[in-house]
């Protein structure tokens, strides 16, 4: 199949209309990453987002809607705690978990009674789902398992020749999806951190519960989180996590080179200098995990674009969007950080 990448403006838009209405399946840009929309009502056009992206059929699909009107034709009924939710965070980059409607079929939610719902705050989101006129059943447009999509070009990279369009409305400014948070059991339940912090949903509903899979490899109850026992985030290069000094990523880094590695590191801004003449990257700045946030993707495709084989990246305090950040990394590093006294093994110990 050939793969169309324009310009998002009113004829490409009509265009993604026409296509959704036919069955296809549209990348489009969000404020956190790229989504693979398809009609959310259609199992046929449903199934072709799984195919494009080689997605394990039993890992829910969030549906993005235009409007708050429309949140009640995904969602059979809106509680007072999702209601708080919507009130305070939406439009945003949140996605709420609710019961289900009858008419949302169990190929989207992977045969769960529930659906995460997303009302997106992106303009070119919200024109691209105006123009649809149906709920939008929408992944993150990357190959399963791979870094997320920020740009237009990460999502050709990903899915050229699988799908038929892909909206390029720049690079997404969040950086990482959507914070996803279960209002159907007692307590809120968040399952997936994001850029609308943990801070933030306990100051909107009081109490909630954090995920212990967030921070830990542990044994996830596929009917709370699906996609948690999915490896995520991965580039082709190993990730490791460095809870140290830079003078101790260093030594890690020069263990790296003599094990024959070709190392990046992924650091803080203000420490940089440090690491002459190695190999790093800006990562995060200032105490600011947001920036780390918008770019954390994009520099792991790019470690795999320069061939290098090692990405050692600094560990973030999980404080406000550190919490997203640090998520996604121990996920991209399958769980494995160093610390200080680390920094003197051979490096083949840590593979
Ligand atoms: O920012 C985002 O959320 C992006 C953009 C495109 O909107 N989308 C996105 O979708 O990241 P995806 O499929 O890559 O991640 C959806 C996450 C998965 O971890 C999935 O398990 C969870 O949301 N999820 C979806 N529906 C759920 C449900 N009914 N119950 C529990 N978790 C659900
Ligand atoms: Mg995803």
């Amino acid at each position: 199949m050939k793969t169309d990448l324009l310009p998002l403006n009113e004829r490409s838009l009509a265009l993604a209309a026409e296509l959704i209405r036919a069955g296809e399946t549209v990348a489009f840009p969000t404020e956190t990453v790229y989504g693979l929309g398809a009609d959310a009502r259609n199992e046929s056009a449903v199934a072709r987002i799984f195919e494009a992206k080689g997605r394990p059929n039993d890992n829910p699909l969030i549906v993005h809607v235009a409007d708050k009107e429309q949140i009640l034709s995904v969602a059979a009924e809106i509680s007072p705690a999702a209601q708080k939710l919507i009130d305070a965070f939406m439009p945003g980059p949140i996605t709420v978990v609710m019961p289900k409607r009858p008419d949302i079929p169990l190929c989207v939610t992977g045969g769960l009674d529930t659906v995460g719902v997303r009302l997106p705050v992106h303009e070119g989101a919200r024109r691209f789902l105006r123009a649809c006129g149906c709920p939008i059943a929408a992944p993150s447009a990357n190959s399963s398992g791979k870094p997320s999509p920020t740009t237009a070009r990460h999502v050709w990279d990903d899915l050229k020749n699988k799908i038929p369009l892909i909206l390029d409305g720049g690079a997404c400014g969040g950086g990482v999806e959507s914070t996803v948070i279960s209002v159907c059991g007692s307590v809120p339940l968040l399952l997936r951190p994001g850029l609308v912090t943990a801070e933030q949903l306990t100051a909107v509903l009081g109490k909630i519960d954090i995920h212990p899979a967030i921070l830990r490899a542990v044994e996830v109850d596929r009917a709370a989180s699906p996609g948690m026992k999915y490896k995520h985030y991965a580039p082709r290069a190993r990730v490791l996590v460095l809870d140290m000094p830079a003078r101790d990523a260093c030594r890690v880094y020069d263990a790296a080179i003599a094990a024959g590695k070709k190392p990046l590191l992924l650091w803080r801004e203000e420490e940089l200098s440090a690491f002459a003449p190695r190999h790093a990257l800006p990562f995060y700045a200032h105490g600011d995990a947001s920036i780390a946030a918008r770019g954390l993707f994009a520099a792991l495709r790019r470690a795999d674009d320069e061939g290098f084989d090692t990405v050692l990246v600094t560990a973030v305090p999980t404080d406000g969007a550190g919490l997203s950040v640090m998520n996604r990394l121990l996920r991209a590093a399958s769980f494995t950080v160093l610390h200080a006294q680390d920094a003197q093994k051979p490096f083949s110990s840590y593979e």
